[in-house]
């Protein structure tokens, strides 16, 4: 006689749905929008199928969509063009950059939108790399104080939440205090706390030009190998102020998002990065996969590892299937 039979508990879809465990909200998305400088401007990314690279105007429209989706929190990365760009990435805090002009009409607009930037030197930087490059080595205590100069002017437009995605050591402290001492108390910071040296970053760099010019970022950020280390980057994040830590990529990070939402209170989030969205749509496109079931599962297997936020180029496209 079996007395255990799990699969009374899946017999029907009412009785699976009462033993869910895990569920998708909307709400718990940050949408990844690309920003040109060129108002009325659209370009394709062509490593991202449904992804486009949008000038101003279109951003705000597609903010507009996505606000009537159920969809309110958006990342902007801005898409620099290459004359602007210099060792010091000192576009990043001029007045004229449109990058800051646009955050702060997004938050003009849209008040009710939360919206968190990108803070690093690598859409700016004409070596292609987060933090500042003299002789061939990444500068660290350099590179803050130009992270603290674009993060300032970035509160200033009014945004949420900064993102540092540099992976400089002690940068969440340092731009917390920065933000404080210019009394930008409520300007939160989400750090990309674990941040790994990945190949799944491919399309992103297309998608802004910034691939390094010469040599990869494995002196900044973590070794895929190792998970401690992870511990290790939240532990000084918390110190150092940060209020939401990231894990980053997702998919291949399950068990990094597991542990340090185990071990520590702070919300988790978790960046589905460019390439894991080109895995499911390039599968997907060649009828390899049923896009729409691929896309969920890879959601729900991120929420089920721990994440209580997610940042995926999915978020508009699930946000429609969940009207239908
Ligand atoms: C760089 C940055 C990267 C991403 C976000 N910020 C790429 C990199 O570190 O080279 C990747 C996001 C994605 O792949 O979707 N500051």
């Amino acid at each position: 006689m079996l007395i255990r039979r799990p699969r009374r508990n899946r017999r029907s879809e009412a009785i699976r749905e009462l033993v869910k465990e895990t569920y998708i909200s909307i709400k718990k998305f940050i949408y990844p929008i690309f920003l040109l400088s060129q108002p009325s401007q659209k370009v394709e990314i062509s490593s991202m199928p449904g992804i486009f690279r949008l000038g101003e105007e279109l951003v705000l429209k597609e903010i507009e969509d996505c606000l009537q989706l159920g969809v309110s929190s958006f990342v902007i990365f801005p898409v620099v063009e290459e004359e602007k760009k210099d060792q010091l990435a000192s576009f990043s805090y001029l007045e004229e950059n449109f990058y800051l002009k646009t955050l702060r009409k997004i938050k003009e607009k849209f008040p009710e939108s939360c919206i968190v930037t990108d803070v690093a030197m690598d859409p700016y930087s004409s070596d292609g790399h987060d933090g500042y490059l003299e002789n061939g080595k990444i500068v660290n205590d350099k590179t803050l104080k130009i992270l603290a100069k674009m993060a300032l002017a970035q509160a200033q437009a009014g945004i949420d939440y900064l993102g540092p995605s540099d992976m400089m050591d002690g940068r969440v402290g340092y731009l917390r205090e920065a933000l404080d001492k210019a009394g930008y108390t409520e300007v939160g910071i989400i750090s990309y706390t674990a941040k790994y040296a990945s190949a799944f970053y491919g399309p992103f760099r297309e998608a802004l030009d910034s691939a390094p010019k010469q040599g990869d970022k494995k002196t900044y950020q973590m070794d895929p190998a190792n998970s401690l280390e992870a511990e290790l980057e939240a532990e000084l994040d918390i110190l150092e102020g940060a209020d939401i830590l990231m894990v980053k990529p997702a998919l291949a990070y399950l068990d990094v998002i597991f542990r340090l939402k185990q071990k520590f209170t702070l919300p988790i989030a978790a960046y589905n990065v460019s390439g894991e969205y080109s895995m499911v749509k390039t599968a997907s496109k060649a009828g390899f996969l049923d896009e729409k079931k691929a896309i969920l599962e890879v959601i729900t297997s991120i929420f089920r590892a721990g994440a209580d936020i997610i940042l995926t180029y999915h978020a508009k496209e699930i946000a429609s299937f969940m009207r239908m």
